[in-house]
């Protein structure tokens, strides 16, 4: 596996392997096995004469002031040894100081899908996420980007960015990957204290409930499913909700009733500091 981490060199290592099929997953780094299994599914999707290109980068402009911008785990010899083990061909992790100009000037706002949930707690993070992003799919120029669903509004802008500036990138979202005990795997359980990390899989049990009773039909309509979210991860101390909703896959738009077009349960939860999210669909 080869390592770049300056940009000149990953750009004229992408024009060099033009040819071949090429598969982006990015990441903040830390990696953990769900990011590993995203890697696995750019290798599916490019085969094995494919080139998987993983990408490092703790990315400023998506933290808020007063986020874990500073305190985001960063151990890139780590997220290296991973990467190559799950046969990754390039990790590019790029310095910060190499990736923004100083007097940076533009950015990509989405402005419907990225408004509400994480997006009204976190102003400006889908800006930031949105803009890295693009300069990634133009440094790297994948075919293919992968995703996790884990987080379903990101998947879910990023798809309207590449929909509405004709990026040639086909976007696949990768499978959630859970603990043992059903918690989705994530960077920000590291700073979870062990009381913590023992209520956190509430998050999951409840999400599966409710889903559960959709489907079974004690729980009739979205006002039911998060009244009930919210009765079980709610009583879960030192849970404390952020948002908590009931919206359509696609638009994110809050339902009032479950119809044709499916539904997605999609929470953020404090357990003390860190702050968790997670998402289920109909089975
Ligand atoms: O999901 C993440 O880890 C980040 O938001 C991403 C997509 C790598 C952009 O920095």
């Amino acid at each position: 596996m080869q390592i770049i981490q300056r940009l000149d060199e990953f750009r004229e290592w992408s024009r060099q392997n033009r040819t071949v099929q090429r598969a982006l997953v990015p990441t903040m780094g830390a990696l953990h096995e769900g990011h590993l299994s995203l890697c696995d599914r750019a290798r599916e999707e490019v085969g094995a004469g494919g080139h998987v290109v993983a990408t490092v980068f703790v990315n400023p402009t998506q933290f808020g002031p007063n986020e874990d911008l500073d305190a985001y785990p960063r151990q890139l010899e780590e997220d290296a040894k991973a990467c190559e083990k799950r046969g990754v061909d390039v990790l590019f992790a790029p310095n910060p100081a190499d990736m923004y100009f100083p007097d940076a000037s533009v950015e990509i706002h989405e402005n419907v899908l990225s408004t509400g949930l994480c997006g009204a707690s976190r102003p400006g993070h889908f800006t930031g996420v949105c803009t890295v992003v693009a300069k990634l799919f133009n440094l790297a120029q994948p075919d293919v980007a992968v995703f996790g669903e884990k987080d379903f509004q990101q998947l879910a802008v990023i798809r309207r960015m590449v929909r509405d500036l004709n990026f040639p990138v086909q976007i696949v979202g990768g499978n959630t990957v859970r603990e043992s005990d059903g918690l989705a795997m994530s960077s920000r359980n590291l700073y979870l204290t062990d009381a913590e990390r023992t209520q956190a899989p509430v998050i999951y049990r409840s999400l599966c409930e409710v889903r559960d009773g959709i489907a079974d039909g004690p729980v009739k309509s979205p006002q039911d499913a998060i009244a009930m979210l919210e009765a079980k991860i709610g009583s879960a101390a030192p849970a404390k909700i952020d948002y908590l909703q009931c919206v359509h896959p696609e638009t994110l738009e809050p339902l009032n009733e479950f119809g044709e077009g499916g539904y997605r349960l999609i929470v953020a939860v404090f357990f003390g500091k860190p702050r968790l999210i997670d998402n289920l669909g109909p089975v």
